[in-house]
């Protein structure tokens, strides 16, 4: 049995039943996921893969899995697409791309090989290429087509991963993510009329204010509105307005000089506020959208309860948009297909705490809007039972956000609790909150800014409460989403 085989029995006969899983996103029907992978549309329909370790619910030799969905809401498994299973790979296949080209569905992702030289471990990262049918894939003869050799002088071969592709009308761009020997985080780009022969065209884009971390993972490319738009995920950054310690994940807004192939004059903003997102990757949906979706998990807490034999998912995607030259994120719409059982409370006033009727469940799409009131602090507490409870908290005054889920369950010492400016304050504050299970999307003000956050509570615990320090006056809507 070879590597692909091994990994595709091992699912089958370990996976667990779809009740121990989130009803409406992805995650793994057994061991572990991150990143997603090779997000493209194929003779009609979504594909996702993402990276994957079958064997255990830890991180290991990856592997792509493979989904595919026809409204971005409801998936179809599909067999493992790629082993780690050549001298040039064997050490993972990582992260990267896929697209459809006239040779069928095309997917670039980074082999890394391992190496041992005078005594200590090298790591080398490579791009190579798969071609398939949309179910199975092979791999390219020429692999790597893409080597660390042909860097620029002084450019890391260790840390040169998680190829982009598209198509301009003069041939294939790939965008990977990379830094200098210094530590200088960039994104290089290469170009190709084939996809067999590359050639390394220029940095795309770096950092040259020392606060974007040292690597960026994770690239992404695209216009959008004629705006160019950079999507990256710096690893190791500090804190400050704007991000969170640790890995972010971030977008770029800037000027594409298309003779240079340089990106520069950038703004960069965070992607989400919450704990949980990282390594996103957009596609470009038939009908023209651009679709967003991320690993809603974190690297420094990644945490589960005991004996969970599948870690981690993927968010919900979401529709970008862009206004006023800042992404706006919105859940697909086609999540209101599979919403059922509506409740409806209008000009409902809230002082004090209060639980409504109809209101509760951890499967959900909930939004709340503070139409008038006099109040310093509203709250939402979700996933609530006498003992658990997360809660969003908006401090109007202070024009602050509170994430808090230190008492949702989890019973390692992870971060519990995220306090963030509220980036386009409105006169009516509206909170949309996203349930599944084991996770929550908040989308503040329309999707202008967004918390992602996973949770770890047991799932009888499905109260809802609000609590106001004076009187709010809010508009209430809430539907069930029932996907299986
Ligand atoms: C980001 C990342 C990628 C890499 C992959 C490995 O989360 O570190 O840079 O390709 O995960 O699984």
């Amino acid at each position: 049995m070879n590597q692909l085989e091994k990994a595709n029995e091992y699912v089958k006969e370990n996976c667990v039943v779809q009740e121990e899983l989130p009803e409406f996103h992805v995650a793994p029907l057994i061991g572990w996921m991150n990143d997603p992978n090779g997000f493209s549309v194929y003779q009609g329909k979504v594909h996702l893969f993402y990276q994957y370790h079958p064997y255990s619910a830890q991180w290991g030799p990856m592997h792509w899995g493979h989904c595919v969905t026809e409204d971005f809401v409801k998936w179809e498994r599909l067999p493992v697409a790629l082993a780690p299973d050549q001298a040039y790979d064997e050490a993972g296949c990582f992260s990267g791309s896929g697209m459809e080209t006239e040779a069928g569905h095309v997917l670039v992702y980074t082999g890394v090989r391992k190496e041992e030289c005078d005594g200590v471990q090298k790591e080398y990262q490579n791009q190579c290429i798969a071609v398939g049918n949309g179910r199975s894939y092979k791999k390219s003869e020429q692999n790597p087509v893409i080597t660390g050799s042909m860097l620029p002088e002084g450019f890391s071969r260790e840390h040169f991963r998680d190829p982009k592709i598209w198509r301009e009308p003069d041939g294939y761009y790939m965008a990977v993510g990379n830094k200098t020997n210094e530590g200088i985080p960039q994104v290089v780009l290469f170009h190709s009329e084939d996809f067999s022969k590359w050639n390394y065209v220029s940095v795309l884009a770096r950092d040259q204010s020392g606060k974007l971390g040292m690597m960026w993972e994770c690239p992404d490319f695209f216009c959008m509105d004629e705006q160019y738009v950079l999507i990256a995920s710096p690893q190791e950054m500090c804190a400050d307005e704007e991000f969170h310690n640790g890995n972010n994940a971030v977008y770029f807004i800037g000027e594409y000089n298309q003779k240079k192939h340089e990106f520069n004059d950038w703004q960069v903003y965070s992607l989400d506020d919450g704990f949980d997102f990282y390594a996103p990757q957009t596609m470009l949906a038939p009908d023209g959208r651009r679709i967003m979706i991320a690993w809603m998990q974190s690297w420094d807490s990644n945490i589960r309860p005991a004996g969970q034999r599948w870690a981690c998912m993927m968010t919900l995607p979401r529709e970008l948009k862009l206004v006023d030259g800042k992404i706006v994120q919105s859940p697909v719409r086609e999540i209101e297909q599979y919403y059922t059982a509506p409740v409806r409370y209008d000009g409902k006033e809230i002082a004090g705490e209060c639980q409504l009727s109809g209101i509760r469940g951890r499967v959900l799409d909930m939004t709340v809007e503070i139409r008038e009131g006099n109040y310093r602090t509203f709250s939402i507490r979700f996933a609530q039972n006498e003992q658990f409870y997360t809660s969003l908290t908006y401090h109007r005054e202070k024009n602050l956000l509170e994430l808090d889920r230190t008492y949702s369950g989890m019973v390692r010492d992870a971060v519990a609790y995220r306090r963030v400016k509220v980036k386009y304050p409105k006169e009516q504050p509206k909170f949309r909150l996203l349930l599944d299970k084991y996770s929550a999307e908040i989308f503040i003000n329309d999707g202008g800014q967004v918390l992602s956050t996973t949770l770890y509570t047991p799932p009888e615990a499905e109260g809802i409460s609000f609590f106001c320090d004076g009187t709010a006056v809010a508009a209430i809507q809430k539907y069930t989403i029932s996907v299986s």
